[in-house]
Order: structure tokens, then C-alpha cells, then sequence
């Protein structure tokens, strides 16, 4: 039977590897020890920083923090772009973030996403957190006594912690001067929370018109604007879960963060996109990446689907080919393909006893013959219920039912190594625990070892965007205001007394990075 195979469907002289190979292949995890990390390269809003790092040299580093201190930022116009080509080697010119700094209000899981992958490419992430309590994830699904939590630690790597009361006056004084240091606002408190500690855009843009804003919300302007929102909302209202599931069964959520983590991918770009347009207009702006929004965005195929149906019946839906007639939305699919290339989930070896020993296996029209060859059909080839994919449509079930009958005879390993040999597009269901040992993934810097001081070493994954001169390091996340004396002192340039000052006032809380040492 292989050999009948081989002939008849010309594989490939190579099998594909299962993970594809990653760009930056240097991605390391980085064992960030509690230290005084010194700030990256000054941004432009920034400008009294470079003042002062000039007048340092010359003039005494006192002398220069001091006028710093008292002095408004200048804003120098931007420099005029270098047509030379950097001389060093890739990955060793910095990162594409360097000289970012962002000012970090965001908790829970949307915000932080967004902040953390702009700390990975460069960014100076300043994460302020409320003193004593910190962002509410440190705390939450703890595994480790006294320990910041994994939900925490895994999505604020990279960052800095300050503890500020926002609505102290000491404290408010603090975050005015931090915005004046700062490219970026980043928040995703609940509707109007911003608005409330005073820092409304206008009165940011006052301090600092460069400043660009950027927030998550759950819904953008309409009838649920001032409402809270939390991932499996934002799932629900933006159509995921209509459209997940089994035709039978209720409405499901998936696994994947869609609505928090996918909406702080889509805010990063857009702050990203509001950095660059900032070098032409000298201004920043507002973003706003609602949740709604992004997961409709992610579920666009499906919303195409609503509006095919206008013209009849999804022939690529399995109801389809079983005649069970279609309603007025985009029906739940099962695990139907979203594409054009018919596809499902079958069991493999083992599948009694494993729960996910499963493969995905799309009958992809160009590789048609292959696939009768290799599951021991090959008179389907000119069968005319089977030869053509508008044939095949009504027929999915059995076709799949039949494929099965192979798959169940090999792991899903077995099974990607035969398909792949033919271009077959196939997946196995890949565990938690298969991924998080799987060699590949560690190499790219996709999953990481990270050390921490108070949980010790765990995984994480890390940046999933790999750039050849832009190389990402994952550093522990920040212990709560393990840096709020730093930044004080090297980015606020305050002086000891003033330092003194507002820590007296109780708006910054204990210095908690002790705590850790
Ligand atoms: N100092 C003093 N007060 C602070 C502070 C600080 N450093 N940081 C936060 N606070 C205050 C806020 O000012 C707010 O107070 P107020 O309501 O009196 O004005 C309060 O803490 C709570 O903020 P809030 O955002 O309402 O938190 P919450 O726990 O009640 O709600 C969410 C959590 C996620 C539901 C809500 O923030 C939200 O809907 N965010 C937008 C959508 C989003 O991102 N959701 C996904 C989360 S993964």
C-alpha cells in the first residue's frame, strides 16, 4: 500500500517540519536581577533628558540634575533621518523601540499584552501601579505562596513598577511630571476611570502635546460605551461565540485570548502607527481599540458568511451536506474549516485514552489524489461523487468518517509525517504540556525559561514576532514598585529631598521591592 502510494502521489523529497523556523533565532531568556536598571535612550518628548546627559558631562552630573529638575522639557524638531546604513551587525543596533517610553496604566490582561510586546521590541515600559495592591493580577490565581502570580509575571515582563496614588496630590504631581517624560499612555481602566484621577486627553495633551493616548475599552461609542468588560464578554458581543461551537450545543468561548489579548495586539499597532505618524505631525493623538471591535475583526470570515447567506446555503458547513437547512445567521461550524478547503478534526491512535490524540486534516482540492492514495482510495480519483470538490461538499461527512479510518491507525505524529511528505495541510492537536516541551519552540524563543526572584524559574511564552535586527530578551516582570525610587531619581531627575518629599506624603506607599530581597 505505501509503496502504491509513493508512486501515485510524488512526494516531496523532504517532510515539512511540523514549526516553522522563526527569524530571530537569538531570542533568549534574560535573568533580570533586581538592580537599578539604567533608562534607555531618551525619547524626543524627553528632550531635557539629552540636555541633561550633555551638561552631566561637562558641567557635573549634579549641576545638570538639578536644572533638569526645575526646567520644562524642550522639544528639540526631529532629527533628520541618517541615510548610512548601520555598520553593526544584525541584532546589535538596539532595538526598533529604543528611546519609546511608555507610561504604563494598564492591569488585568488586555493593557498589559499591549505594553509588554512594545517592551519587547524596546520600549521603556513604566508601569504605575496602585501602592500596596498593584495591578490585581499579582494576586490572582496564586500557585506560588507570596509570590507574584503567573498571570501576573507572564504578562508584564520587561516592564518597570512604580507605586503612585493617583489621586494623592503628591501622587498626581508625580504622574503630571511623568507624562511629560513620556511618548505614550497606555490604560484600560473602566470607562471614565482616567477621566476621574483628572487626566483627561486634553489636559494631557496640555503637559505634553506630543503624548499619543491609547486605550482599551470593552465597546466603543454606542450604547454600551460605560460598560465593564472582561474577556468572555467581549467574545460574546463580538461574535466568536455565536459562531464557536457545535451546531447542537450552546454558544461556546475559546481557549485563545481573542478578546483581551487579541485587542491588545491590535492597540499596540495602532500606537505604533500613531508614533509614526507623530514624526510628521509633531502631534500625538488618542487610540482606542475597543474589544467588540477586535474580536469582530478577528471573526470577519464569519460576518463574510452572514452575508453569503443571503445568496443560499454554505455548501463548505457540514449541516450542509447532512440537509439540515440554514437559519438566518452565520451558523456555529463545529470544527468545519473557515476556508474554502474542507476540513475536520479526526481522531487518531490512542485517541481512547488521550484527549488529544487527534489530528486536523483539510481535504485541500490540489492534493486531492494524494489524500484518496494515501487512505487506501484511490478509485475515488475518478469517481464523479468524489473526483471534484463541489462533488465532495455533500459527501464531507462520509469523506471525513472515512479518513478517520486511516488516521485512527497512527499517532498524530505518524499522520503529520505521512501528509506532509505529500503537502497534505494537516495539525495535530497540540496539549499544553506537549507545547511547553516542545524543542522547537524553545529554540525560536517562542515558549521561555525565566527566572524570578521570589517564584523561581517558570515558562513563559515570549515574543511571537521575530525580527533579524530587533532581537527580543524576556526579563522577569517587575516586583510592585521594585523601581519607583529609579525612576524618580533617573527619569523625573527629582533630587534626594524631593525624592524624601513625596515619599513622606504617602502617595507612592512602601517601598515594596525590599519585600523581595
Ligand atoms: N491609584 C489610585 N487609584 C487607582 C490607581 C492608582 N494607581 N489605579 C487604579 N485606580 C483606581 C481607578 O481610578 C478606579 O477608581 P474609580 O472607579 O474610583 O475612578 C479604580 O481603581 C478601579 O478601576 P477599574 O478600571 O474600574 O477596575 P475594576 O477592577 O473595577 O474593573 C475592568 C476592571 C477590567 C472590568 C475594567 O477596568 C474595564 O472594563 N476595563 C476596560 C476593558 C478591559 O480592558 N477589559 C479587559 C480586562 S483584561
Amino acid at each position: 500500500m505505501a509503496k502504491q502510494v509513493r508512486k501515485a502521489a510524488r512526494p516531496r523529497s523532504t517532510a515539512k517540519k511540523p514549526v516553522a523556523k522563526a527569524v530571530g533565532k537569538r531570542t533568549v531568556a534574560k535573568k533580570a536581577p533586581i538592580r537599578k536598571a539604567k533608562p534607555k535612550v531618551a525619547s524626543r518628548a524627553a528632550a531635557p533628558k539629552i540636555a541633561s546627559r550633555a551638561a552631566a558631562r561637562s558641567k557635573g552630573f549634579a549641576k545638570a540634575r538639578a536644572l533638569a529638575s526645575t526646567r520644562k522639557p524642550k522639544r528639540k524638531p526631529p532629527s533628520k533621518p541618517s541615510r548610512e546604513a548601520s555598520n553593526k551587525p544584525w541584532g546589535g543596533d538596539g532595538k526598533a523601540l529604543d528611546g519609546v517610553r511608555i507610561l504604563d496604566f494598564t492591569h488585568v490582561q488586555s493593557g498589559p499584552t499591549c505594553t509588554q510586546l512594545l517592551a519587547w521590541f524596546g520600549a521603556d515600559v513604566i508601569k504605575v501601579e496602585r501602592p500596596g495592591v498593584g495591578d490585581i493580577t499579582r494576586g490572582q490565581l496564586r500557585d506560588v505562596p507570596n509570590a507574584d502570580s503567573l498571570y501576573f509575571t507572564m504578562l508584564n515582563h520587561n516592564k518597570r513598577s512604580i507605586t503612585i496614588d493617583s489621586k494623592h496630590p503628591e501622587g498626581k504631581a508625580v504622574l503630571e511630571a511623568l507624562v511629560k517624560f513620556c511618548d505614550v499612555l497606555v490604560e484600560n481602566f473602566a470607562p471614565g476611570a482616567l477621566e476621574r484621577m483628572g487626566l483627561t486627553f486634553e489636559h494631557i495633551h496640555e503637559l505634553n502635546p506630543r503624548m499619543i493616548v491609547a486605550s482599551v475599552k470593552g465597546f466603543g461609542p454606542g450604547p454600551y460605551e460605560d460598560c465593564k468588560v472582561y474577556e468572555n464578554v467581549a467574545q460574546c458581543a463580538g461574535g466568536a461565540a455565536s459562531t464557536t461551537g457545535f451546531l447542537d450545543g450552546p454558544p461556546l468561548v475559546t481557549g485563545a485570548q481573542i478578546g483581551d489579548s487579541g485587542t491588545g495586539l491590535h492597540l499596540a499597532l495602532g500606537i505604533v502607527c500613531a508614533l509614526y505618524q507623530r514624526n510628521r505631525t509633531g502631534r500625538g493623538q488618542r487610540v482606542l481599540a475597543a474589544m467588540q471591535d477586535g474580536v469582530l475583526n478577528l471573526c470577519r470570515v464569519k460576518l463574510r458568511d452572514q452575508q453569503r447567506l443571503a445568496h443560499g446555503p454554505l455548501g463548505e458547513y457540514s449541516q450542509f451536506g447532512q440537509n439540515i437547512p440554514f437559519g438566518e445567521a452565520t451558523p456555529r461550524a463545529g470544527n468545519d474549516s473557515g476556508g474554502g478547503q474542507p476540513g475536520w478534526i479526526l481522531k487518531c491512535k490512542g485517541w481512547e485514552k488521550d484527549p488529544n490524540a487527534y489530528i486536523y486534516f483539510i481535504t485541500q482540492a490540489p492534493v486531492w489524489e494524494a489524500i484518496c492514495d494515501v487512505i487506501g482510495k484511490p478509485e475515488w480519483k475518478s469517481d464523479p461523487d468524489y473526483a471534484k470538490p463541489a462533488a465532495r461538499l455533500p459527501r464531507l461527512k462520509r469523506i471525513f468518517d472515512t479518513i478517520e479510518q486511516w488516521t485512527m491507525t497512527k499517532t498524530k505524529f505518524e499522520a503529520m509525517d505521512i501528509l506532509n511528505k505529500y503537502d497534505i495541510p494537516c495539525g495535530p492537536i497540540l496539549s499544553m504540556k506537549e507545547l511547553a516541551e516542545e524543542q522547537s519552540l524553545r529554540k525560536t524563543g517562542t515558549i521561555v525559561e525565566v527566572d524570578h526572584p521570589t517564584r523561581g524559574k517558570y515558562l513563559t511564552v515570549g515574543n511571537p514576532i521575530k525580527m533579524s535586527d530587533s532581537i527580543s530578551e524576556v526579563k522577569r516582570s517587575p516586583l510592585l514598585g521594585e523601581h519607583t525610587d529609579e525612576i524618580l531619581r533617573d527619569v523625573l531627575r527629582f533630587d534626594r529631598r524631593r525624592i524624601a518629599k513625596v515619599q513622606a506624603s504617602g502617595a507612592l506607599g512602601e517601598p515594596m521591592a525590599l519585600a523581595a530581597e
